[in-house]
């Protein structure tokens, strides 16, 4: 099938597009490098499959740029390019609404009508449910950051083109991802740094948040199956399946290290999430998807792409 991937130089993208490629697909890729972080990171996510004989690199801004030509041939669209991470987002909202509310609008505008589209995967988060995103779909959202209204009002709007013009649109709320390219501000990627570095790990509210993890492969699994088989319409959880606080994750790193981690505690953040724990049931009884990577497994990957890496 000919797919297309936005945010492909991204994190998630990444590792979606390399097992897209792997499984046969044609893809086309789309990224603008926003400067969240580094574009040497994003051009290394990208060097491992840019030149392969199906993957088709656009430089594209979706918020901007013309986006017919890009979205003509796909069959099944990803649609994971955003402006991620909570604190930036109460000082700059004219940035997410531009990369998560706008570039998303244009997009669904672009692919709106086209006969060939068999489906449309929004890449959504648990953010939408705010401080305590626990349990299954059923929950309240009540976002808690300008970041999480963004995803949300986009989750809307892939609502909006489902209802009104039938744009097959399904909605994927991945709960915090981690493993191999994994974001350098999130939270594994800093400790694993500082507990490598000898340098003092930030840690912010008391230890005791509840997490519960995605590994990316997990995580493109689903969201590769939902693409393929999913209905429209429908609204998963995407989570891993080991609860764990923030605190056994820093033991765990000193373990899996063998290095002593050194906490430095920081007053909490406004919009940190106080528990995250995905039911994802509902993913299971469509499409047959659990969670298979343990966290001291995912750990380890992650740890030796870091350590390789020098991230
Ligand atoms: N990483 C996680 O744990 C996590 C959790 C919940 C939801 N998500 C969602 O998953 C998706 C991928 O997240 P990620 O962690 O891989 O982030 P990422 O920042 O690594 O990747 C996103 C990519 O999108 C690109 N992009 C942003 N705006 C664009 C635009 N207007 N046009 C073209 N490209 C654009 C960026 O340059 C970047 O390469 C996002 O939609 C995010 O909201 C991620």
């Amino acid at each position: 099938m000919h797919v297309l991937v936005t945010g492909c130089a991204g994190f998630i993208g990444s590792s979606l597009c390399e097992r897209l490629l792997a499984d046969g697909h044609a893809v086309t890729g789309v990224d603008c490098f926003t400067p969240y972080y580094g574009r040497p990171i994003k051009e290394g996510n990208l060097a491992a499959f840019r030149t392969h004989p199906r993957f088709t690199f656009r430089e594209l801004d979706l918020s901007a740029d013309p986006l017919a030509d890009a979205v003509a041939p796909a069959e099944v669209v990803f649609h994971l390019a955003a402006y991620p991470g909570l604190m930036k987002s109460w000082t700059d909202f004219d940035l997410y609404s531009r990369h998560n509310l706008t570039a998303t609008h244009r997009l669904l505008e672009a692919v709106k009508g086209r006969a060939t589209l068999k489906k449309f995967v929004y890449a959504s988060t648990s953010s939408v449910y705010g401080k305590y995103a626990s349990g299954d779909e059923s929950l309240p959202t009540r976002a808690g950051s300008p970041y999480g209204v963004t995803k949300l009002a986009g989750e809307q709007l892939a609502r909006v083109y489902l209802d009104e013009f039938a744009v097959p649109t399904v909605v994927l709320r991945y709960f915090s991802v981690y493993g191999p390219r994994q974001r350098p501000d999130m939270g594994y990627h800093l400790f694993i740094r500082s507990v490598l570095a000898g340098t003092p790990i930030p840690l912010t509210g008391d230890g005791l948040q509840v997490r519960g993890n995605t590994y990316i492969g997990d995580c493109v699994e689903a969201t590769q199956r939902a693409g393929f088989g999913a209905m429209p319409g429908e609204v998963f959880n995407l989570g891993g399946g080991e609860l764990t606080t923030i605190i056994d994750v820093i033991r765990r790193i000193e373990r899996l290290t063998g290095k002593t981690a050194v906490v430095e505690r920081k007053p909490d953040r406004k919009g940190d999430q106080v528990a995250t724990a995905a039911d994802v049931t509902k993913l299971y009884r469509h499409l047959g998807w659990k969670p298979t990577t343990g966290l001291d497994e995912g750990l380890t990957a992650q740890i030796a792409w870091q350590r390789e890496t020098k991230q």
